[in-house]
């Protein structure tokens, strides 16, 4: 009986140093594998693939629009209808500081807001995001011709601190903040940056 318990043990120990060998060379396989990604090209389009979902998620691409914000998490037309106007901000009574406020989200009348006094508006034409491809959707980010004269630093800065972009992450109402923590996004940002900044074709 007892050398049956024993052998057992043997067998067990044994398969436990068999299971250590095996995942430390997993682990080490892995961790090579890790350093290799975790820089240049590859990495870059990795974190990218995980930026653009957030630039595509409705909290983003619902003020990058051509003309007409839109509203919800089905994206419809902005009720009421507003429109871009001259500077961004709507025209006549229908201004978008008018009922979107500076000091925050308004749960009383559900309107969203952030960022101060009339910084609620919409993104200018240049930065239009809707209907690019994730492709075009990166050449455009990095194109300082179109994105405000963004180099990547300061590209971080502004999806680190800027209220509009935090405000995707605190939205008020039932909408749905943006699914990937903030400074997980703001790591794939950095990544992307230090990257090279890497589009897909
Ligand atoms: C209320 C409207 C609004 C919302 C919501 C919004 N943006 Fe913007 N966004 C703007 C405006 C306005 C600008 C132009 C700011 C400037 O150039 O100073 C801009 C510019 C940008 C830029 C720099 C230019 C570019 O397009 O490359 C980035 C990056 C950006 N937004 C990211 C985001 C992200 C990420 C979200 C969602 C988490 C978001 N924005 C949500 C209005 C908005
Ligand atoms: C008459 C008041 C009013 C005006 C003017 C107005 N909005 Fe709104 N807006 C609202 C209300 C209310 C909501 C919330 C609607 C809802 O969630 O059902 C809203 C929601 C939004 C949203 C949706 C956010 C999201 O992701 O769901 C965006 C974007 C937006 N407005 C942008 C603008 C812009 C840009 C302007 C100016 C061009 C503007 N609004 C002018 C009242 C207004």
């Amino acid at each position: 009986m007892t050398g049956w318990i024993s052998l057992c043990r043997s067998i067990a120990k044994a398969g436990l140093s068999a299971g250590a060998v095996l995942l430390a060379t997993w682990l080490t396989l892995h961790a090579q594998q890790g350093t290799i990604d975790r820089s240049g090209a590859p990495a870059a389009l990795a974190a990218w693939d995980h930026i653009a979902r957030v630039l595509q998620h409705p909290r983003c691409l619902n003020c990058h629009q051509e003309n007409v914000p839109l509203q919800g998490d089905m994206r419809r037309v902005h009720i009421p209808l507003v429109v871009r106007g001259p500077d961004n901000h709507g025209v006549g009574a229908m201004r978008c500081g008018n009922c979107h406020n500076g000091s925050g989200n308004n749960e009383t009348s559900g309107t969203p807001g952030a960022g101060g006094p009339g910084l609620w508006q919409l993104a200018p034409s240049s930065m239009l995001w809707q209907g690019l491809s994730s492709g075009d959707l990166c050449r455009m980010l990095k194109d300082t011709a179109r994105n405000g004269g963004r180099d990547g630093a300061k590209l971080i800065e502004h999806m680190e601190s800027e209220p509009l972009v935090l405000w995707g992450w605190n939205p008020g109402g039932d909408r749905t903040p943006v699914p990937m923590p903030h400074d997980a996004f703001v790591n794939e940002v950095k990544t992307w940056v230090a990257g090279g900044m890497t589009c897909p074709s």
